[in-house]
């Protein structure tokens, strides 16, 4: 076992966190991302700091890297349940390196700032 495998996440990271994003931070240390990626300074350097990456990805974004992998990143989809991908996308969208603003995926339309209207239209009452 490496000492850095074994990095732990920072406990910053872990505060006021709902018990299913720790559950993630748990599944992100068990499934050894970390050999590849840093948190907190500690960690892998093969692929880029997992920080703030919810400033910079979206969850679709993030789930599609994880389970296809890419870019010299093995893919994972044959190595997460579905339950531990959720909780795991869950704590990587906690990391936006001190309260950056998560990210938007410019092809979703605006809604609710009022720069677009509602793509969809509200459902007629019955
Ligand atoms: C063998 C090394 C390796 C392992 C293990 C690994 N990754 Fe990666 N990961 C990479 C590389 C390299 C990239 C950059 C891919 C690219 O540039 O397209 C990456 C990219 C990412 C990204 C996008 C980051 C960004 O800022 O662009 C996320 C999120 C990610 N990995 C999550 C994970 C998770 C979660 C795990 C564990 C389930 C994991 N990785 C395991 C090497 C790895």
């Amino acid at each position: 076992m490496n000492a850095w495998t074994g990095d732990p996440i920072p406990t910053a990271d872990l505060h006021g966190r709902t018990p299913l994003e720790r559950q993630g931070a748990l599944v992100l240390q068990n499934k050894q991302c970390r050999n590849c990626h840093s948190i907190g300074g500690a960690g892998g350097m093969r692929g880029p700091a997992l920080d703030s990456v919810a400033s910079h990805m979206t969850e679709g974004q993030i789930i599609r890297q994880v389970l296809q992998g890419g870019g010299n990143m093995p893919a994972y989809g044959n190595a997460l349940n579905p339950a531990e991908t959720t909780a795991l996308v869950h704590f990587l969208l906690t990391l936006r390196g001190g309260n950056l603003a998560p990210a938007i995926d410019a092809s979703q339309t605006l809604v609710g700032t009022g720069a677009v209207p509602p793509s969809r239209p509200t459902p007629a009452r019955h």
